[in-house]
Order: structure tokens, then C-alpha cells, then sequence
């Protein structure tokens, strides 16, 4: 007998699974960031050693921007330039991400830029599950801190860790969903879209980008 599964899949209907292990809310057994100020935060993040990530890096990437932004952006995890500079998305992903966020209206300071992980993955593999568990609270308060309007999270692993799926990007694409923490109660409108190293790989793609971020500007100015 088929499970239930199995039977919406033979029907041709998407099962969306809830991950147990890959959450950012098994802040349990971690320190407590919940009530951390900007720089209490930025000091633990930067003398954390909660994963093994932080024997290989130069430096924790904590974020950059607006502490006030109406948009936060969530990338995957620092790269090789990033570690060096202490800076998310300053290599050409970088470069295309600012172009990106400007034909919307914000200029890169105007936003805040985050990752799921704070420290490079050695040869920029994918994030392990017990990296970004370790790492959810600080992302979490981060949020928590800046209250933004929305939340844009570019490619595969920022999207499924924060919605806590397993979904393909292409099929997250196109819908807002709602954002909520741990730690806190408010739910805050997400919108997925494909990492802008990937467009730089794929050009063709850009469009659907230009898409999203359209639908960025309708979730922050309704009105228009
Ligand atoms: N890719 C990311 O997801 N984040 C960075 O900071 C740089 C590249």
C-alpha cells in the first residue's frame, strides 16, 4: 500500500516536508542570544567556535547595512573574498547582488546583508545541517534586531534553511511567504530568488530575478 506520500507524489502533487534537523529553532542547547544588544551580538559572533567552520576561517562575516533596514538579504555563507574582508557579497555574486538591489530602489547600504552561516565553508561547499543549527540563533537575533519589512533570500540553501524545506528554488520561486523565528512572534513576508552567482552562471535567468524583486517593491510599498 502506497503511504500518503507516495500517493500525492503519484498524483503529481508537491509533498512539502518540514525538516526536524535542519531548523533554526533548536536554540536549546546553545547560549541564549535572544537578548543580546547589536554589539554583544557582533562580540559573540566574532569569538564563537560553536562549529568546526571557525578553525579554517580568517574572520566571522556578520552582516552589513542598515541596523534599521526595511529589506534584509540572506545569502548562503561567506566565500573566500568574504573571509578575507569580513564583508557578505563582495566578490562578483557581490557586485551583481548591488546592481540587483539598485534596479529596485536601494542602494547596498539602504539594506541589511546577512548569511545562514557566519564563516566559510571550506572549498565553499554546502552548509553541514549542525553549521547552521549552530549558527540559527545569531541570524535569528539579527532579525529579531532589525524588524524589517522584508526578508529577500537569494538561492537554494538561504531559502530552504529559513522556511525550513527541502522544496527546489525554482519551485519556491513566485510566492511570498511569511517569515517567523524562533524567537519571535511577528511574521515577517519573504520572497525567494535565485543567488546571484548562479546568475552569473545562467544570464538567461534574469529575468525571473527582475520578477521577484518585484514582487520585493509591491510587499514594501503596497500602494503603489
Ligand atoms: N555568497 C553568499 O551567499 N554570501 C556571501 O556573502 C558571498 C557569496
Amino acid at each position: 500500500m502506497l503511504s500518503r506520500g507516495e500517493y500525492l507524489k503519484e498524483l503529481g502533487i508537491d509533498v512539502w516536508v518540514e525538516r526536524a534537523t535542519h531548523s533554526l529553532d533548536t536554540h536549546t542547547q546553545l547560549d541564549d542570544e535572544s537578548g543580546l544588544d547589536w554589539a554583544e551580538l557582533a562580540d559573540r559572533v566574532a569569538s564563537c567556535t560553536r562549529c568546526s567552520l571557525h578553525s579554517g576561517r580568517q574572520q566571522t562575516v556578520f552582516g552589513v547595512g542598515n541596523q534599521q533596514a526595511q529589506l534584509m538579504v540572506i545569502g548562503e555563507a561567506p566565500g573566500a573574498e568574504e573571509d578575507k574582508q569580513g564583508e557578505p557579497f563582495v566578490g562578483r555574486a557581490g557586485q551583481l547582488l548591488n546592481s540587483m538591489l539598485r534596479a529596485v530602489g536601494f542602494e547596498r547600504g539602504e539594506v541589511f546583508i546577512a548569511n545562514i552561516l557566519k564563516c566559510r565553508p571550506p572549498q565553499n561547499r554546502d552548509p553541514k545541517p549542525e553549521e547552521v543549527i549552530a549558527c540559527g540563533n545569531f541570524l535569528e537575533r539579527q532579525i529579531e534586531l532589525i524588524a524589517p519589512s522584508a526578508i529577500l533570500a537569494v538561492g537554494r540553501i538561504a531559502a530552504q534553511n529559513l522556511l525550513k524545506v527541502d522544496t527546489p528554488i525554482g519551485k519556491m520561486r513566485g510566492k511570498t511567504y511569511q517569515f517567523s523565528g524562533s524567537q519571535h512572534g511577528k511574521e515577517i513576508p519573504e520572497i525567494v530568488t535565485y543567488h546571484p552567482a548562479y546568475l552569473l552562471r545562467s544570464p538567461n535567468e534574469k529575468r525571473k530575478v527582475w520578477q521577484d524583486l518585484q514582487a520585493v517593491k509591491r510587499v514594501l510599498e503596497p500602494d503603489q
